[in-house]
């Protein structure tokens, strides 16, 4: 996946104010930075949910950005996972993972059914196949709409902060799930604030604030040992909320 000169304004709001990045295959990028400063928007820029003001995504090789391009086609091959699970309510597990498998990619029940049980058992809810979402909790639905993106075969997942709807206890087993995607040479956009992830599982992390990349690199170098104001200030407030001082020159 590759980003260049990627800019995104709503009204006269410039929410991403020229973005630059790649993410090779088989690698996991973390994104991190404070809220509003464009992280969901440059996700959904990369599939078309948001269309860019200006610059180029592609991914696989397609042109995302292309007005040409068979935007069908280039989400077929990016799964995307959100805060929010979006499963649907009045379908089993089973069904919510057979579903877009049919539609999409005309696959035939034995085929989706075959492949939803066998992302089921990746994500360890081979047991739930029959449960309704709203009898499971956030972290096993969560799991589920992982599977979900897993059965259409992508070649990129992105996620947008999976865990922070979650309650603590319940954030381990997603990012287990995670972890396991990433040894298994996922390529992984990743936003999250989930630091010690980032640290264990990234191949690089990228730190946003205000529509730009304020520094990149290794995750013991960007968390470990960040170079700029900005990323120590972040940082610092999110291993220490209770720390937070309403200042002056905060605004
Ligand atoms: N559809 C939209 N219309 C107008 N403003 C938006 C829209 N989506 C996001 N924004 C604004 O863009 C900024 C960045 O939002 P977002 O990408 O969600 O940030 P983050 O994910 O880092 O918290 C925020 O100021 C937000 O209010
Ligand atoms: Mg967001």
């Amino acid at each position: 996946m590759e980003v260049r000169a990627l800019h995104k304004s709503f009204g006269t709001l410039e929410v991403l104010a020229g973005i630059d990045f790649t993410v090779a295959r088989g690698e996991v990028v973390c994104v991190i930075g404070p809220s509003g400063s464009g992280k969901s928007t440059l996700l959904r820029c990369v599939n078309l949910l948001e269309e860019p003001t200006s610059g180029t995504v592609l991914v696989a090789g397609a042109e995302v950005t292309d007005p040409d391009v068979d935007i069908d086609q280039v989400r077929r091959g990016i799964g995307m996972v959100f805060q929010s699970f979006n499963l649907f309510p009045h379908l089993t597990v089973l069904q919510n993972l057979t579903l877009p498998q049919r539609r999409v990619l005309k696959r035939d029940k034995a085929e989706a059914t075959r492949i939803a049980r066998d992302r089921l058992a990746r994500v360890g809810l081979t047991d739930k196949e029959s449960s309704y979402p709203a009898q499971l909790s956030g972290g096993q639905q969560q799991r589920v709409a992982i599977a979900r993106a897993l059965a259409m075969d992508p070649q990129l997942m992105l996620f947008d902060e999976p865990t922070s709807a979650l309650d603590p206890e319940l954030v381990g087993d997603v990012l287990a799930v995670m972890r396991s995607l990433a040894d298994e040479g996922m390529t992984m956009l990743v936003v999250t604030h989930e630091m010690s992830f980032a640290k264990e599982v990234a191949d690089r992390v990228v730190f946003m604030d205000g529509g730009v990349i304020v520094e990149e690199g290794a995750p013991e170098q960007v968390i470990g040992a960040p170079g700029h104001a900005r990323t120590q200030s972040f940082l610092s407030r999110l291993l220490d909320p209770a720390a937070a001082r309403i200042s002056p020159s905060d605004d």
